[in-house]
Order: structure tokens, then sequence, then C-alpha cells
């Protein structure tokens, strides 16, 4: 076997647990036998349809998917929620076109701004009162824009978001409406909505144009896989085919293709029991996390959605790498990312109980030895193997792309289009002395790669700051070349 697949190995039969995606958590029982890899590998042969002009067999899968989730129209993805945010985005607009979008949207969304010359307009979510990450969408915010251009074409946001908010979908798709242009909603961390009893609505059944779905990110299914959906007439379902078969691959893996159906026949046939295990390890994470004093586990009224778990070590000694470390470290337990004050857990439907089980006494640990460390009695002990020496401990609250000291966006001037700019001659300058300069790249915290700056923004002082801040912290900023430099139009 080649490296990859025995270093694959070497995880699937250590102890490590899962919090992250995908959803079906390496837990065989919802799926396909695992000794399919080559034994059902095909291609576009007889009787097995095409997935660019299904008529056939897919055609049938996609009606399945479309009867789980009640759209207007499913069509499968297989590369991924990003290629259907490619394809929603340049079906309903033209090259030079403006859309309103959030801020905190992921990559795929600059990408095919850049793809198709878009001119993007930003709403900016607020900080989450008291929490170190964005909010829902302000449907006022959305008025207002929509009202100051008459040119935007479509509304783009994305609900959940990353850290489980959602956004008044239904408002939103009323507004947009209104000035007769579709609403898209990234739902990529949503696909189990709305699915079964006991679940939200989902962007779907709250009139949203188009809504995709990362189905490996939340449901038994295998990474890459997911869904777009469409409602209504006010996207030429014809244009958006074009664009799927364009961004997609003219070789279309039945593996995942049989993934994806194999999902949708466990979801329609167990979506109960999957609802019910995922609300139940939820709850029971929420009751253990109200005898925390130190740590603090948000509930529903700040993280909307049951599928993450946020641990937020606000205002606690140590920060949310360190907390990252010692879940991974000392307690086998894999979580989805780090953040400077939390950490982001994915929890599915597909957990185990003691799974589950763990998490919770690895939390009850964890606030056990911030207590004992708070009191003096084991300075250091707690924490030894974490990189409480490489970083600050004193958790203060740093400002990214966000002043959060008072909850307001950090808005940069954009001075040339983000095609312009990536495209333009450029050079790496030293961050310091960089003020005043259009950036020429994007600079994203990873994950979930929300951008601090576009291309074609101008660089100013608090962005600056903000970049040395969160490399300080030891986060994963990319952009930026050895530490120092960032790229700028010349
Ligand atoms: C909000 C959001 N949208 C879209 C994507 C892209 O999804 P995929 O990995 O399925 O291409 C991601 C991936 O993390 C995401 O977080």
């Amino acid at each position: 076997m080649g490296e990859l697949w025995d270093k694959l190995t070497e995880l699937s039969n250590s102890e490590m647990y899962p919090f992250h995606m995908p959803g079906h958590k390496r837990n065989t029982d919802s799926s396909m036998s695992t000794n399919f890899l080559f034994d059902h590998d095909i291609t576009e042969i007889d009787d097995f349809d095409n997935l660019h002009d299904a008529s056939g067999l897919l055609s049938t899968c996609q009606k399945r998917a479309n009867d789980l989730y009640k759209a207007g129209e499913t069509f499968f993805l297989i590369n991924g929620s990003t290629c259907g945010v490619l394809s929603a985005v340049s079906a309903v607009t033209k090259d030079g076109d403006a859309i309103l979008t959030a801020r905190n949207c992921h990559k795929s969304l600059y990408h095919v701004a850049y793809l198709r010359n878009l001119n993007l307009e930003y709403l900016y979510p607020q900080y989450v009162s008291g929490y170190d990450f964005c909010g829902s969408v302000n449907p006022k915010d959305i008025s207002e824009a929509l009202l100051d251009n008459a040119d935007i074409k479509a509304v783009f946001i994305t609900s959940p978001t990353y850290e489980g908010v959602y956004s008044d979908i239904r408002k939103i798709a009323d507004i947009a409406h209104s000035h007769g242009i579709p609403l898209i909603v990234d739902e990529a961390h949503g696909a189990h909505l709305d699915i079964a009893e006991g679940m939200p609505e989902g962007a779907i059944a709250q009139g949203a144009d188009i809504v995709i779905h990362s189905l490996h990110k939340t449901l038994p299914s295998v990474t890459q896989t997911a869904l777009l959906h469409v409602n209504g007439d006010l996207v030429d379902r014809d244009r958006l085919k074009r664009f799927l078969r364009i961004y997609q691959s003219s070789s279309p893996s039945y593996l995942m293709m049989a993934s994806i159906d194999d999902c949708i026949s466990y979801m329609t046939q167990h979506g109960d029991e999957y609802t019910k295990a995922l609300l139940t390890y939820h709850d029971q994470i929420l009751d253990a996390a109200k005898s925390l004093k130190h740590l603090e586990v948000p509930g529903y009224s700040v993280v909307n959605d049951p599928c993450k778990i946020v641990i937020s070590c606000q205002n606690t000694l140590i920060s949310g790498l360190q907390l990252y470390d010692l879940l991974r470290t000392r307690y086998g337990l894999q979580p989805e990312m780090a953040c400077k004050s939390y950490v982001l857990m994915i929890i599915t439907g597909m957990d185990t109980r003691k799974g589950i089980e763990r998490l919770i006494e690895a939390i009850e640990d964890i606030d056990a030895s911030i207590e004992a460390r708070a009191k003096g009695a084991c300075p250091k002990e707690s924490v030894k193997e974490t990189r409480v020496d490489e970083i600050d401990i004193c958790n203060k609250v740093v400002e990214n792309c966000y002043d959060t000291s008072d909850f307001k966006p950090l808005v940069l001037n954009k001075k040339m289009s983000l095609k312009e700019a990536w495209d333009s001659e450029h050079e790496y300058i030293q961050l310091d002395n960089s003020v005043g300069r259009i950036s020429g790249d994007f600079v994203n915290l990873y994950p979930p790669g929300i951008p601090l700056v576009v291309p074609g923004e101008e660089i100013t002082e608090s962005l600056i700051r903000s970049i040395k801040e969160n490399l300080a912290k030891g986060l994963n900023v990319q952009g930026i070349k050895q530490r120092s430099q960032i790229r700028v139009v010349v």
C-alpha cells in the first residue's frame, strides 16, 4: 500500500476520536462496505447514465435526494459545495455584475468573483456579543444595501456559519424577491436541517432560490460529496446546468455518487434516529457544561445549530490553541478547529455514545485543571504538553478582521477590482511598509478561510496589527510570506 493509505490505516486503527468532518465519523454502520474501492469504480458505461445529462439511473437518484429535501430540483455535486457555489453564482450573474454578500463567506465565493470579474458588495455580520465569531446577517442591512444599489443581481449568504449561527432566511428571501433578485444560501454546514422531525427548518423551506449542501460535513457521506438545490423561476436552470458542467469533473466518480445515494437512502430511512441521536448528544454535552467553572459551551441562543459545539475559553488562562492541543494530545480527541478563544467540535448523529462521553470527561477534566491552576495548586502541570510556553497564555481578545472591543467590523477601502488586483504585476514587501498599498492577494485566517484582506483593498495600520497579532497567537494566517511579507500590486 502507498504511504498515504498506510497513514490513514494507522489513524483508523488508533484511539483518536473525530470531532471534525466528515459527518460519517468513520462509523461504518451507515454506509457501503469498505471493500468497494476498485470493485465498484466505473465511468459512464451503458446503463449507468451520465451526471452531466442525467436521464436514467442518476436522474432517479437525484430525484430521490429531491424527495428528501423537497426543493424544485436537486443536483449531485462531486466537487463539493465549492463547485456548487461557483456554479450558482455564475448562473445568476454576467461578467462584471455586482452581488451582495456577507464578508464571512467561504473562499469559493471570492474565487467565483475572480473568475467572473464580479463586484462584491459586502455585508458585515457583527460579532456575537461576548464571543470571538461572527453572528447572523441582519435583514435590515440587506434591505438598505439593495435600496442603495439597484445594480445588485443576487444576494449570497452563509447559514449556518462554520460556528453554527443561523440567519433569518425567510426574511432575507422576501427582501431579495421584493427586488426581483435571487437569494443563494451556502448551507454547506446544514445538510442535516429539515430532514426529520425535531430539526430546524432549512433554507429550502424558507424560500431561498439556490441552496448548497455539503453532505460530507454533517451526514454519512464521503468527503467532497454535496448537493445543489434550486427553487422557483428566478434562476435559469439551463445556465445553472451549463456551469455545473464547466466546474465539475467530466469523469464524476461513481463511488462518490453511490455514497451520496447511500446517504440519502440512510437519511430517508433513519433520519429520525440520526436526529434523535444528534439532539441527545448535544443536550448531554450542554447539560454537563452547566457545571463548568471556566470553560463555557454556549447553548442554542448563541450557537443555533446542534452539530456545532463551541468550547469557549474566553477569560480563562488558556487560549483556543492550547485547548485544541490538550484535547488532541491528552485526550485523543481531534477538534475541527481552534480560534483565539474557542475550539470548535463537530458532532453528528453518527457519533457514538462512547465518543461523546470521552468529550464530556475531557471538558470537565480540563476545566478542573484550569481551576487548580488558577488556585496555584498545579502550576504548569495541567497544560504541560501544550504550546503554553510558545504563546501568550493571557487570553486577551485581539482584533482580526473585526475590532472585537466594540464589535464593529473593520472595513477596508476597495481601490481595484478583485480580478484586476489578483492578475496585476506584484511584489512582496514588509508588512510594516505596506500601509496605503493595494493588496495583491488574499490574507486568510484558516480555517475557515475568511479573508482579512481581499485583493484590491487598501492596506491599513489596523489590518497590519491584526495580521501580526494573529501570527503571534500561532493561528494559521495564509497569504503572508516568511511571516512578515505581504503581496501588493505594483
Ligand atoms: C461555508 C462553506 N461553504 C462552502 C464550503 C466548501 O465546501 P466543500 O468542502 O464541500 O467544497 C465550505 C468548506 O469548508 C464552507 O465552510
